[in-house]
Order: structure tokens, then C-alpha cells, then sequence
């Protein structure tokens, strides 16, 4: 990890905690917020050394982490393993993290970096409760030599079985009406019919939806000029699926301020580590502009 302190501008508490990280003493108890209001807690920071001193469980994490080298993000980088191990502190038994990543083509090839994320989220003894697809209805660079991308993952991890499940159910049945009928393969290759069709079982009009999800991009009035946004629907979605009202939403990663708006607009708590002080700005400004319901 690039040592961030050398040349940027960081918080004081940052600097102090690179300088001696493993010097508990230099840590304050509190730290200081870069803004707070009823429900939005945001601080100015490297969240590997903000997230020790969150001392609230944090029911939920919605958040996007740089993807490889796709955006620079002004020369600021992130110790994954030991954020990735915070997460683990803060998230309390049936809490949730939801993880969207990409991978970069490097010399021909895909990273993998989100898979050994992935990866690493269960060797630290996270569940990998769902691996989800964010869908985008178009491409963000034109491929020549393979298909154009235009999927994100969004790994799902639990601790212990998630404690909020309310799966969003908004998915339009094309059988609606029509009497469930048809069988189950069964793992000894045998067919179990349903007994659907002798209790007149009919298919509702609206079922749970895939774990495929295509979510139009942000625009740049939406995002406050970020490089690299997750559109608010994914977080709202998200903390809709995974958390209930009044419980506490962490984004470690906050960019603009998605995840802690879309927190505060479901009523639930959020708090925000961002590395950047303008990216902190933007949040500021979109809370302040952010008028109440989607
Ligand atoms: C993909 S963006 C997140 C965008 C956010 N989801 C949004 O919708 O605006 C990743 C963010 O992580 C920030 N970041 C990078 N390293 C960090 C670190 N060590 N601690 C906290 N934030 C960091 C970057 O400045 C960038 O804003």
C-alpha cells in the first residue's frame, strides 16, 4: 500500500495513526467527524484507519472499493486485507457487506481481483451469502477483441445467516394467473411433480426478483461530478433488501455520498469514510441538496 501521508493532505488522526499503527495509545477514542447530522456520520479518511475506532455495529455495508487501477482516484490507494478484516469487526452476527467490484484488463487478461476478494471475505469468515450482477444498459469502452462488458459483481457476504432478508418482490410473473403446474429435478435425477395443479396454486402477479439487476448509471448532476458513482438504486435496493429501518449503514468507500443518502432517505443511520477531502465536499453538498423520498 502506498503510504498516502507522504504527499497528501490528510487528516490529522490519519497521520497520527500511519506513524504508529501499532501504537494504540496514539489513537483518540473519538474521532472527529468530517460532518454529522441526525443520520449521517461522514469522515475524512483512510478507512483502514478510521473503521477501528467505529464503535456502533453496523447492520449493513453497501460500498464500491477502487476497482484495480481502472480510476486513480487522485493517487489514493487502500490496504483491502486489513479493511476487508475491520469489516469483519464492525459487522455484527446476521449483518451483511455488499461489495461491488469490477476487474481491470491487464496485459491481456482480467485481474481476478474481485474473485480473490471474494475469496478472502470467506477465509476471514464471512459467508458468500449471494454473488449478484449489476447489469449496465450500455458499455463504458468499446471491446475489439471480446465482447463489450457491461457487468459489475455484487458479492453478498453474511456473518452467520443474514438477520434482515426482504427480498424485493417486483418482478413482473409472465405466468401470472396461470395454475402452477411442472416438476422438480431431484438431486437422484428423478422428477418430484408439484402438487400445484390438483390445489388450483396459482402463479402471483409480481415474484421475487432476479439476482441479476440492470440499473441505469448515474447522470453527472446525480453524482456531483465523482469519477465512478454506483447508481442510488443499487444502494437503495440493497439496504431495502438487507437492513430495516433504523439500523446502521457503512459505506467504507463513500465517493459522493451514495450509500448515505440513499440510507437516510429509507430513515436508517449511515456512516461514511471517504480518503478524499473533495469527494467529502460532494457528499456534503448532495445531504444538504437531497430532498427526501426517490
Ligand atoms: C468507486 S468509488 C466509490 C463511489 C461511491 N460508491 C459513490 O457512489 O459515489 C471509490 C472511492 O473510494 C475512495 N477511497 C480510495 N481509497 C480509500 C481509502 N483507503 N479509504 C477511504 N476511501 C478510499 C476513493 O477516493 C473513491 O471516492
Amino acid at each position: 500500500m502506498k503510504n498516502v501521508t507522504e504527499n497528501k493532505e490528510t487528516p490529522n488522526e490519519s497521520r497520527c495513526f500511519a506513524l504508529a499503527s501499532n501504537d494504540l495509545l496514539c489513537r483518540p477514542s473519538v474521532i472527529e467527524p468530517f460532518y454529522k447530522d441526525e443520520s449521517v456520520t461522514l469522515y475524512y479518511g483512510d478507512s483502514k484507519d478510521v473503521l477501528p475506532h467505529i464503535q456502533t455495529p453496523i447492520d449493513l455495508t453497501v460500498t464500491s472499493p477502487p476497482y484495480d487501477n481502472i480510476r486513480t482516484y487522485d493517487g489514493f490507494d487502500f490496504d483491502f486485507e486489513a479493511i476487508a478484516r475491520s469489516l469483519y469487526a464492525v459487522t455484527p452476527q446476521g449483518g451483511v457487506v455488499v461489495w461491488n467490484v469490477a476487474d481491470q484488463h491487464q496485459n491481456g487478461s482480467e485481474t481476478g481481483t474481485s474473485f480473490k476478494q471474494a475469496l478472502y471475505f470467506k477465509e476471514i469468515g464471512f459467508n458468500l451469502h449471494d454473488t449478484m450482477i449489476y447489469s449496465k444498459p450500455c458499455f463504458a469502452f468499446p471491446e475489439s477483441t471480446r465482447y463489450h462488458q457491461t457487468f459489475e459483481y455484487m458479492f453478498v457476504f453474511s456473518k452467520g445467516k443474514p438477520k434482515t432478508i426482504n427480498l424485493l418482490k417486483d418482478r413482473k410473473n409472465i405466468h401470472s394467473g396461470a395454475i402452477v403446474h411442472g416438476a422438480l429435478r431431484q438431486t437422484d435425477g428423478t422428477l418430484k411433480h408439484s402438487n400445484g395443479a390438483k390445489n388450483k396454486k396459482q402463479y402471483q402477479e409480481y415474484g421475487h426478483r432476479f439476482n441479476v439487476w440492470t440499473l441505469a448509471h448515474n447522470n453527472n448532476k446525480e453524482r456531483g461530478f465523482h469519477p465512478a458513482t454506483m447508481p442510488l438504486a443499487l444502494a437503495r435496493d440493497h439496504i431495502l433488501s438487507w437492513s430495516s429501518k433504523g439500523d446502521t449503514i457503512l459505506d467504507p468507500f463513500a465517493g459522493s455520498g451514495t450509500t448515505l443518502l440513499a440510507a437516510k432517505n429509507l430513515g436508517c443511520k449511515a456512516i461514511g469514510i471517504e480518503i478524499s477531502k473533495d469527494y467529502c465536499q460532494i457528499t456534503v453538498e448532495r445531504l444538504k441538496q437531497m430532498t427526501l423520498g426517490f
